[in-house]
Formats: structure tokens, sequence, C-alpha cells
């Protein structure tokens, strides 16, 4: 287990389910060696009791502003200026708003404002409260101060629904703190290839699509393809166990979001499209492993269509195309293409590789009798203007591995 040494930890817990689970978060910190101060919004209290975290962390907890018997042992601007990151678990939709809306209207809100620590938020919270606009233009305009999001995870949640919204696993946030602190050491040097870590792509910022698109036809009808975001997942875990910071814009999945990774959910491929061109600034390295449609219904219609005629003919539009987007930008990151062919998949991989100007493609051969798609297992035949390399068929994650490791070679030796 690599350690976080020293590192003062101030975590503030806002009211939802997902509180039982920050109680864990902080062994998990404390096991790595940090030291651990609790501050609670109201409504997290009536989920777990105050002496729990007062216990676990060996400190008084904060729950109140106008506390005076807090106030008299380390008052808020002294806890504030202690903090070397701050970490709000689970950070609830209301949290976020008020965070977003930059409120003091409670001690974790207050201390936000008076600290100048870097922000962390595990965000948790119903999977419709999270696609609402209003909480991602929330999230929107916090990530653009520099606050860091992580996760949230799919899945199963406690009142029943399925989605995005589940707080991460506290190991998960422990190990995505790791990966952030050290790429944030290396943002102090230069350049990020040259910084030191625990791995060849410390401090090296990824952004990876995975997934299908679903393009609609009408409010219960899309066009999608058969992408599971098997491949693009395990590739974005792979880096970020080669050190890189990654950020994974998905499609629809059933997958669980890779520990350390932070999850953008997206739908269709303009959603995608707007996802990656408004990260990709930040990026050094990004990876596109999504199935993105090519096309998209020209007019989606707001009621069901209804089986009349015989025939129903839909006129279909070109999407962008993302990765040609990025690697036609004046200043690109090193910029990494698969392509999925059912025949001639080498030939057609270079002729994508040199038209859209990649640095690399990884070309997988799909179809009925192949796979590629959905299934566990894949081979690859790699490319780049004056190489190749094939890995032959094995398990998808093996395959990230391997595949995250020539990035990283092709990457450091990039001019
Ligand atoms: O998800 P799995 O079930 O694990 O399956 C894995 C996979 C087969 C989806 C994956 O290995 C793969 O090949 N992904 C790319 C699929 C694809 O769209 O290939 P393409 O040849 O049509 O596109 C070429 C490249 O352009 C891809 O990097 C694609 O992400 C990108 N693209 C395509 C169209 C578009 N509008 N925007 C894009 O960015």
């Amino acid at each position: 287990m690599a350690p976080l040494p020293d590192v003062q930890v101030l975590l503030g817990v806002s009211g939802g389910i997902a509180a039982y689970k920050a109680a864990d978060l902080v062994r998990r910190l404390r096991e790595r060696g940090c030291a651990v101060r609790v501050v609670m919004t109201a409504a997290a209290t009536a989920f777990v009791s105050p002496l729990t975290f007062q216990a676990l962390s060996g400190h008084p907890v904060g729950t109140g502003l106008l506390d005076p018997a807090a106030e008299a042992g380390m008052g808020h601007i002294e806890l504030a200026r202690w903090a070397d990151l701050v970490l709000m678990a689970p950070a609830t939709a209301d949290l976020i708003a008020r965070l977003a809306a930059g409120l003091a209207d409670d001690l974790p809100t207050t201390l936000v404002l008076a600290t100048s620590a870097p922000l962390y938020l595990a965000p948790a919270m119903n999977q419709q409260m999270w696609r609402h606009p209003a909480t991602q233009e929330n999230l929107a305009r916090l990530r653009g101060r520099g606050v860091r999001i992580l996760g949230p995870a799919q899945g199963s949640q406690a009142c029943g629904d399925l989605g995005p919204g589940r707080m991460l696993e506290p190991t998960q946030i422990v190990e995505a703190l790791l990966a952030d602190r050290s790429a944030a050491g290396a943002e102090t040097g230069t350049d990020p290839r040259s910084a030191p870590g625990p791995g060849p792509l410390a401090g090296v910022r990824a952004l990876v699509t995975a997934g299908p698109t679903r393009e609609p036809l009408d409010p219960v009808r899309y066009l999608g393809n058969r992408s599971s975001g098997r491949m693009g997942y395990a590739v974005a875990a792979a880096l970020a166990g080669l050190g890189a910071v990654v950020t994974l814009v998905s499609g629809p999945t059933a997958l669980p979001t890779p520990a350390g990774v932070a999850r953008i959910d997206v739908e269709t491929a303009a959603e995608m499209h707007a996802a990656v061109l408004g990260r990709v600034g930040a990026a050094d390295l990004f990876v596109a492993a999504a199935a993105v449609a090519d096309y998209r219904p020209a007019a989606p219609v707001a009621q069901k269509i209804k089986k009349a005629d015989t025939q129903l003919i839909v006129h279909l539009v070109r999407n962008p195309d993302i990765l040609a987007a990025v690697a036609a930008l004046p200043d690109p990151p090193f910029t990494v293409g698969f392509a999925a062919e059912t025949e001639r998949v080498e030939e057609q991989a270079r002729t994508k590789l040199l038209a859209k100007g990649l640095c690399m493609i990884a070309a997988n051969q799909v179809g009925a009798e192949q796979g590629g798609f959905e299934r566990d297992e894949n081979a690859l035949i790699v490319l780049w203007a004056d190489g190749r390399r094939d890995f032959p068929m094995m398990p998808k994650t093996r395959l990230a591995g391997e595949l995250a490791q020539l990035i990283a070679e092709r990457y450091v030796a990039s001019p």
C-alpha cells in the first residue's frame, strides 16, 4: 500500500446514506498515514453520529459554525489553514449546489471558502439527481475552479434505482487522491514526462473515451452499437495503473468506474464531442476507444413513432469526428485512436492513422465471429508512423495493460 504520509485531510461529510462509508474512509486514510479531522453538515449527523467520527479520527468533530466550545479549541479558520487537502465525501447534490454558489451557510461550506487547500468531492446521490442539468452545471462550475471530482460509480442505489451516483468505495477514493497528489507534485516540474512517480506515466493527464453512443430516434428508441465499454475501461484502468491521472468520458455502459479514474457520463456523440473538447486542453494524452456513432437521426421526434406505414425512412446526418477534431487541434495531446474493422483491418487502420493525423492506432477485427465488441477478449494490431506491434487474443484487461505500456513508451519517446 502506497502511503500518503503526514497529509492533513479535512473530511467534510454531508447528509446522504453514503455517510456510513465515510466512517471507513477515515480508517483507510489513517492507515495510509494521514491525519484526519472531520466536519459534518447537520443532515449528515442524522445518518451517522459525530461520536463515530471522533472515535475513528481521534479528534473532536465539528458540526456547527456557532459552537463556542469548538471555536475555543481549533477554530474554523485555524482548521481551514491546517488542511493540506479538503475532501467532501459524500458530497450530496445539495452540498455541490451550495459550493458552486459559493455559500458559507454551515461549517463545511465555510471551511471550503476559508481554505487555500485543494478541494476534492466524492459525489453520492440518486442517479436522476446526478443527471439533472442543474447538478451537472454546478459540477462544471466547480471543475472550472480546479475542484477535483472523484466518481461517482454506477450501479444499484440505496433508493432502488440503477445508474450513476454511488459514492466511490473508500479505497477507490484514497487511490484517486494518491494518483492526483502524485500528479500535483509533478505539476510543479516543467514536464510531467520527467516527473518522478510510481509509474512511467506519473503526472500525465490522460483523457479516454469508452463505450457506445446512443442517438435518439424518439423518446423511447435510439440507434446504438454493440460496444460494452470493456476495452476502453480497461485502458483507462491500465493508464491509471501507470500513474496517469485519468478522466474517462463514457457512453452508457453497465461497468463500474475503474479505481482512481474520474468519469464523465454522456449519451450521444454530440455530448461526447462536447465533453472531450471541453477537457482536452488539459490533457497530455488522448485515447479514443469509444464506438462513436458516425450518424444520428436528422430530426428525432418528440413523441413515440407509431407503426403506420409498411416502411419508415429515417434521415441520418453525420456526427462530428471527435478523434479527428482532437488530432487537428493546434497543440494536440499525444493522440491514440482505435479502428474497428470487419475486413482489411491493417490497411484500413493505416488509412485512418494517416487521414486523422494520429500518433498511434489500435486496430481490432470486429464482427459476429471475431468479437472485439462485447466479449472479454480481444486482439490488436497497433500501428504508428514507422512501427507496429501485434497483440494476440487475450483478456481485455491484460491487453489494455500491454497497450498502456506501449503507449507510455511511445509517449515518452515523442518529441
Ligand atoms: O467496448 P467493447 O465491447 O469492449 O469493444 C471494444 C471496441 C471494439 C469498441 C474497441 O476496441 C474499438 O475498436 N473502439 C473504436 C470503435 C470505433 O468506433 O472504431 P471506428 O473505426 O469506427 O472509429 C475510428 C476511431 O475514431 C475510434 O478511435 C473512434 O473512437 C473514433 N471516432 C469515430 C467516430 C466519431 N464520430 N468520432 C470518433 O472519435
